[in-house]
């Protein structure tokens, strides 16, 4: 699997230490930045990831702000994103399960990184269940 990641300042200590779990789990990462904590403004680095999920170079993406809200807002304006904002391991799952979503967003400045890495090792394991979850994923299109 071939996971986008992305962030912002607030975002950044998380995504390094993310881009290296993933690295560690095998997991194949494209990293579009931010590169440092210097302020840079959200939007941008959702929009790369989403285009890299849209084209189908990357499977999923994760992006990372303060709160995670605003990536969350940036990354459902996309058509066929599936953003969850994810704040302990049963959404995670649950938004895998049902939601099908295809971009986990968190907030790097909300959750502990332990937290943080359970949300994650636990969203990339988790299949989505299809049958009714699908109809309704349907009525969103
Ligand atoms: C940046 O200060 C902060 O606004 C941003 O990381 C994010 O939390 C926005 O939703």
């Amino acid at each position: 699997m071939k996971i986008a990641v992305g962030s912002d300042h607030g975002g950044f200590e998380f995504k390094e230490q993310i881009v290296r779990f993933l690295a560690a789990a095998g997991v194949e990462v494209e990293d579009v930045g931010c590169h440092s904590t210097d302020s840079v403004d959200y939007p941008r680095f959702a929009d790369q990831v989403c285009a890299r999920v849209q084209a189908g170079a990357c499977e999923r993406g994760i992006l990372i702000c303060g709160t995670g809200i605003g990536m969350s807002i940036a990354a459902n304006r996309h058509r066929d994103i599936r953003a969850a904002l994810c704040h302990e391991a049963y959404t995670a799952r649950m938004s895998r399960e049902h939601n099908n979503a295809n971009v986990l967003c968190l907030g790097g400045r909300v959750l502990g990184i332990e937290v943080a890495l359970d949300i994650v090792g636990v969203w990339l394991e988790t299949e989505f269940a299809g049958g009714r979850h699908q109809r309704r994923l349907d009525m969103l299109s």
